[in-house]
Parts: structure tokens; C-alpha cells; sequence
């Protein structure tokens, strides 16, 4: 009974697809599904099933094994490529252990044996219900950790800015001055004047755009494709030269290049990715900034190679700042590691890069030590209206 109650709650706002070949027990174990979920489909096979999921949303799928056309565990095979994170229940009166073996393989999340017992089923699905709860609640927390990182990588931009206006405003007052010396000298003519207001006003403009471009950082710009050599352009050029007075040089190249580099898109929010990219070029910064303290006037270099695939495409940033400790790679990803002992380094960086990338892109972050320093592996799908299918 409290079962029942509890699925009731926590099944209220779910959808479910039952796959079952047996008419009558399809229809009855529909009928108690409807008792608790919001929507509840179902479908006569494997191939059919398939077809339903592939055009509605299901957040669990309740399946028989052996069915005509497509098997149960083929189906949730398919299912669980699209989506790892649906629930997926087998049912069946086999309890063989090929089938179990596979359904290991298939990450089937529950088996149920037939004859049904309902109060078995309710458990399970209680379970299935609280399991994509929880995952709920986790993604929530997610995007509220994310959104809090905005707020040290914008102190992380503010710095980065600062060198970047500094020497164009210095640009605009050396023109005004000049105007005075002009002035006393008396060669203050059209032309001249002319000539500096149009210097100036060029780079307000440059200021003025690269504020956009720091203000559009931190709006959430999620849902549209993006192009990813744009964002790292907008982003390097707000940071290049807070490098370039920190001797680091950044380059650029390009691998296979199959089509057009600006028509090729990336679907999710660019400026997540811009912030991933940030945190990997801030740590390349002080991995050669800590290099520096054992040899002075040591060149730094960050290289970025674009690897353009048919479906996908691969960002390679490399440093030179003498990698990570291979005692630590694999502790870098977790949320506050850090190996700096300053107040401003949270340990956050790749961790939050790695939520963006892998996450919430679906993409892969790999870290290798390579030459002299860390090479950063991104790898992303390119959105559907561009891969070659
Ligand atoms: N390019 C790199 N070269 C050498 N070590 C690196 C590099 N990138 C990351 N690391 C190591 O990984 C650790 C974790 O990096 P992460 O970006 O998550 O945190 P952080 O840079 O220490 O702090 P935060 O990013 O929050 O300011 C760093 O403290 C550093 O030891
Ligand atoms: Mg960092």
C-alpha cells in the first residue's frame, strides 16, 4: 500500500512505454500503469517499440525479452545508446543466464520474472522513479554549479580585460595630447584633426564591441548551434594580450579540413564552451607561469589544432608548462582539486569543463602529458544538420 502510494507520487509527472507481445497481459499490465504514471504507450514488439520511442519521450521502458521482429534487449540496447539515462525494466519469464549476461551488457537498470507479482513491479518501478529523480535533482545542482563558476571566470575575464584596454586607451591619449601639441605648434589643421578623430573613434568601436563580447560572456545562450572557431576567436582575442605581457604565444592550425571551417556547428551554449576554454587556457597560463619560477625568461606557448571529422570535430589545446604529475591525472577532474595553495584557485576549472564537455555537450575531455607540457583533447559532435549521415 505504501508502495503504491508512493509510486503514485513520484510517477505522477513520468512517461513509460510498455512492449509486451501477449495481448492480454499487455493490456492488463497497462491498465495498472495508468493507475500511477502520466502517459503510459504501448507497443506490440521490439521494432515497434523502437519506433514509438524514437517519436515521443519516454522516461522509462518496460520490456518483454523475447518478442517478433526485435527483442527486448535489443531494443533497450538502441534505447540506451540514444538516451544512457532512461530507465529500462525487463520483464520475462527467462531468468537464463545468457540473458542475464546480456542484460549486464545492455545496462539493463531492472528485471522482473513472470509470473508478475505487482507488488514486485510497483517496487521496481518506484525504484526507476526515484533513480531519474535523483538524476534530476543532480542536474539541477549541475547548472547551479556552473552558473556560480561564471562568477570566477568573470573575475578571471576582468583581469584579462584590463590588459586588453589598457594599451588602446592609452592609444586614444596620445591622440587627444597630440591635438594640443599640434595646437601650439600650429599645425592643427581639417586634415589632421580629422585624422585622429577617425584613429580614436576606431578603437571606442574595438572597445566598445570587445564589452560585448565580455558582457554576451555571462548571458546563458543555450539550445543554438555555435560555431567553434568564432567562439575561440572572440574569446582569444579579450585575452590575447594579457598572454602576449605574459610571454605566452598563442597559434593556431588546422587538420583535415573537410568543409568550410565557419559553417561547421556545435550544438549547445557557446558561451559554456567559451568558459571551458578559459579555465584550460588560465591553467596552461599558470602551469607556465610555474614553470617560470625555476627558469626565468622561459617562452610560453599554447598551440590549437583543429581536427575537422565527418561528424565531429577535435580541439587539441597544448601547452608547454610541464604537464600534470601522473600521480594526479586522474584527480583533476574532481571538484576542488587543486595543487595551488591560493585563495582565488578553487579547483574548479576542469571539473566544471568536464561537466560542460562530457555532460552537458556529450562530448569527451582527455588530458595527456605530451612534450613539454599538457595536451587537452575536445571532442565534439558537430549538430545533426551538419554531420554527413
Ligand atoms: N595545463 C596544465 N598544466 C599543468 N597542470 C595543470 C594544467 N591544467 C590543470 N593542471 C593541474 O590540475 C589541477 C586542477 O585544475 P583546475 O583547473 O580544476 O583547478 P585550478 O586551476 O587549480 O583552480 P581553478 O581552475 O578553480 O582556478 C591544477 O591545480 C593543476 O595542478
Ligand atoms: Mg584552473
Amino acid at each position: 500500500m505504501n508502495i503504491l502510494k508512493k509510486l503514485q507520487e513520484k510517477a505522477k509527472d513520468l512517461t513509460i512505454l510498455c512492449v509486451e507481445d501477449e495481448q492480454d497481459l499487455r493490456e492488463s499490465i497497462v491498465m495498472f500503469l495508468k493507475k500511477f504514471f502520466k502517459k503510459v504507450d504501448s507497443a506490440e514488439d521490439g521494432l515497434q517499440g523502437l519506433e514509438k520511442y524514437k517519436s515521443n519521450h519516454y522516461d522509462i521502458v518496460l520490456t518483454d525479452i523475447q518478442m517478433p521482429k526485435m527483442d527486448g534487449l535489443e531494443l533497450l540496447k538502441e534505447i540506451k545508446r540514444i538516451h544512457p539515462d532512461r530507465q529500462g525494466i525487463i520483464l520475462s519469464a527467462f531468468d537464463h543466464k545468457e540473458y542475464l549476461l546480456k542484460a549486464i551488457e545492455v545496462k539493463v537498470d531492472h528485471y522482473i520474472t513472470k509470473p508478475i507479482d505487482i507488488n514486485l513491479m510497483a517496487a521496481t518501478l518506484l525504484s526507476s522513479a526515484e533513480t531519474l529523480e535523483l538524476r534530476a535533482e543532480l542536474e539541477q545542482q549541475r547548472e547551479i554549479i556552473i552558473h556560480q563558476s561564471r562568477t570566477s571566470a568573470m573575475s578571471d575575464m576582468l583581469l584579462y580585460i584590463s590588459h586588453h584596454w589598457r594599451q588602446p586607451l592609452n592609444a586614444v591619449a596620445v591622440s587627444i595630447q597630440s591635438l594640443s601639441f599640434a595646437y601650439e605648434l600650429g599645425k592643427l589643421n581639417k586634415e589632421y584633426l580629422d585624422k585622429q578623430i577617425a584613429n580614436s573613434m576606431e578603437i571606442i568601436q574595438n572597445l566598445s564591441s570587445s564589452l560585448d563580447q565580455f558582457r554576451s560572456f555571462f548571458v546563458a545562450d543555450s539550445q543554438k548551434n555555435f560555431n567553434p572557431f568564432t567562439a575561440i576567436d572572440e574569446l582569444v582575442a579579450l585575452l590575447i594580450d594579457a598572454f602576449k605581457s605574459d610571454e605566452i604565444d598563442i597559434k593556431y592550425s588546422m587538420k583535415n579540413k573537410n568543409e568550410d571551417k565557419n559553417k561547421i556547428e556545435i550544438k549547445g551554449d557557446v558561451n559554456e564552451f567559451k568558459q571551458v576554454v578559459l579555465a584550460i587556457l588560465s591553467n596552461s597560463k599558470d602551469a607556465i607561469n610555474s614553470v617560470r619560477k625555476e627558469k626565468k625568461n622561459y617562452k610560453g606557448r599554447i598551440n590549437f589544432t583543429f581536427i575537422d571529422s565527418d561528424d565531429s570535430i577535435e580541439i587539441v589545446i597544448e601547452d608547454n608548462g610541464g604537464g600534470i604529475n601522473p600521480e594526479i591525472l586522474n584527480r583533476v577532474f574532481d571538484p576542488f582539486f587543486t595543487t595551488y595553495n591560493i585563495a582565488n584557485k578553487k579547483g574548479l576549472g576542469l571539473y566544471i569543463a568536464n561537466m560542460i564537455i562530457c555532460k552537458k555537450m556529450g562530448g569527451e575531455l582527455k588530458l595527456k602529458n605530451e612534450g613539454k607540457g599538457l595536451k587537452v583533447d575536445i571532442k565534439l559532435s558537430k549538430a545533426a544538420s551538419q554531420s554527413k549521415q
